[in-house]
């Protein structure tokens, strides 16, 4: 590895720069949309707690896997197993993230351009004055015409691409250090408000007091499906950031901090969400369509409603584009090495790729709809194999190969930087990932594809 293709390759400037990037990407719908309805799904409080144990017992120590890969490689997800695994199958886990990365982003910007046209209509004031039915049928006739949903799709992959192309210190560090705050301050108003609805007591109680009596097996392992979607494991996401972090940055650290910071966002974001969902009396477990169809409903009976919706819709797209830029990033930063080929170039073939899988996932909800392959149609197909087949099996592959493959010695050096740092959990982290997690997650694998 000559020190002059390392500098070529680019990478972060700030340790700030580092947290807010990687929090960006495990920020993102995950911990809006889809936890909140899957907390309004599973019974609220025990729910929360059984993720809390599963993000910082098996999350954070897969976390510290990927970064240990990508930071001793220096590389993309694939040439970092082609590098510690010569003449082996290893690289196949890394291929296999880049595949997911690709069809993940295809179907997530999908849902991205919802939030823009969500955000356009509250901006315009067409949601106010709507009956409550009235925003069910907005929700399908918007999701189901052809052309609009893909035109905010491609906007929304517009601007991802401009941010990647960037590079990772002038594009994705230096967006996450604006987006990231403006995100927070978002939160803390949008907070102060619904704390202070009628409702908040027992939307907090919801949240806060668990019923253990709901919790199930399904319960567990959805949370831990959850977990590893929210802190972006499975595909090589924070892999690749890791491989652009300089050699004194404190891994350990950094993984707590981005697991808390991703943490805080989604219990934060329940905080916001259901006191408003008991003050107007809505079905916590309605589902996905929790923040498309009834939380409009909510913002247009509060005072200064369209106000209240336009913060909401940009947290959720800002909340978004960083996420999309780090799965971006994953595949272009393969493109361009494995390729050779410029910067430009493989970010736009990631980006027409992507446009194209978002297409068939877009129309799967109208023109396409009646197309379906093993009874799911195009969107919720991509959602599945991408996120419930690879994902799991991709963080479980992870751990086995840092647990079992990878030379111990390696892990305790860019853990502890070479012994310069302390890290006196290692031992636990190791039997973490050696044991511990290749089971659970093998558990909630074939739980998801329906063995168990
Ligand atoms: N974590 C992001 C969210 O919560 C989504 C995401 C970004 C992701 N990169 C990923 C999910 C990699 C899985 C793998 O919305």
């Amino acid at each position: 590895m000559s020190g002059l293709k390392e500098s070529k390759r680019g990478g972060f400037g700030t340790k700030i720069g580092i947290v807010l990037a990687s929090a960006g990407s495990a920020v993102g719908l995950g911990n809006i949309w889809r936890f909140s309805y899957m907390t309004g799904q599973n019974g609220g409080a025990a729910f929360i707690l059984i993720y809390l144990g599963c993000v910082f017992l098996l999350g954070l120590p897969v976390m510290l896997s990927e970064f240990s890969i990508g930071r001793h490689t220096h590389s993309n997800t694939m040439r970092a197993y082609l590098k510690l695994a010569p003449g082996t199958n290893w690289f196949l886990l890394g291929g296999m993230g880049v595949l997911a990365g690709f069809l993940i982003l295809g179907y997530y910007s999908v849902v991205c351009g919802w939030t823009l046209e969500y955000l356009f209509q509250s901006a315009l004031g067409n949601m106010s004055g709507k009956e409550p039915e009235a925003f069910n049928s907005m929700f399908s006739d918007f999701t189901s015409s052809t052309l609009r949903p893909l035109i905010w799709m491609i906007v929304f992959l517009s601007m991802t691409h401009i941010i990647v192309v960037r590079g990772i210190k002038k594009g994705i560090e230096k967006s996450s250090m604006i987006m990231m705050p403006m995100l927070f301050l978002i939160m803390l108003v949008l907070i102060g408000r619904t704390l202070t609805l009628p409702g908040a007591r027992e939307g907090l109680s919801y949240l806060f007091n668990p019923d253990f009596s709901k919790i199930t097996s399904s319960v567990v392992l959805s949370a831990l499906g959850q977990a590893f979607f929210s802190l972006s494991l499975g595909m090589g996401c924070l892999c690749t950031y890791a491989s652009y972090f300089p050699d004194n940055t404190d891994m350990v650290k950094t993984g707590v901090e981005v697991t808390v910071l991703d943490t805080v966002v989604a219990i934060l974001s329940g905080v916001i969400i259901f006191p408003a969902v008991f003050t107007f009396g809505i079905d916590p477990s309605s589902g996905p369509e929790l923040v498309f169809v009834t939380l409009p409903n909510v913002f247009q009976n509060m005072i200064g409603g369209n106000l209240w919706a336009i913060l909401f819709y940009i947290l959720l797209a800002l909340a978004a584009l960083t996420s999309t830029i780090s799965m971006h990033e994953v595949v272009t930063a393969f493109m361009e090495e494995e390729l050779k080929i410029s910067r430009t170039k493989a970010a736009s073939i990631v980006t027409f790729g992507c446009i194209l899988i978002g297409t068939f996932c877009s129309l799967s909800f109208g023109l396409l709809g009646h197309v379906k392959v093993f009874g799911l149609d195009l969107f919720n197909l991509t959602d599945f194999v991408s996120s419930k087949v690879m994902l799991p099996l991709g963080g479980m592959l992870i751990s086995l190969f840092t647990g079992w493959y990878l030379d111990k010695n390696i892990l305790w050096e860019e853990l502890s930087n070479r012994s310069t740092l302390r890290f006196r959990l290692f031992k636990a982290y190791l039997f973490i990932i050696r044991y511990v997690a290749p089971v659970v997650i093998a558990c909630i694998f074939l739980k998801e594809i329906g063995v168990l």
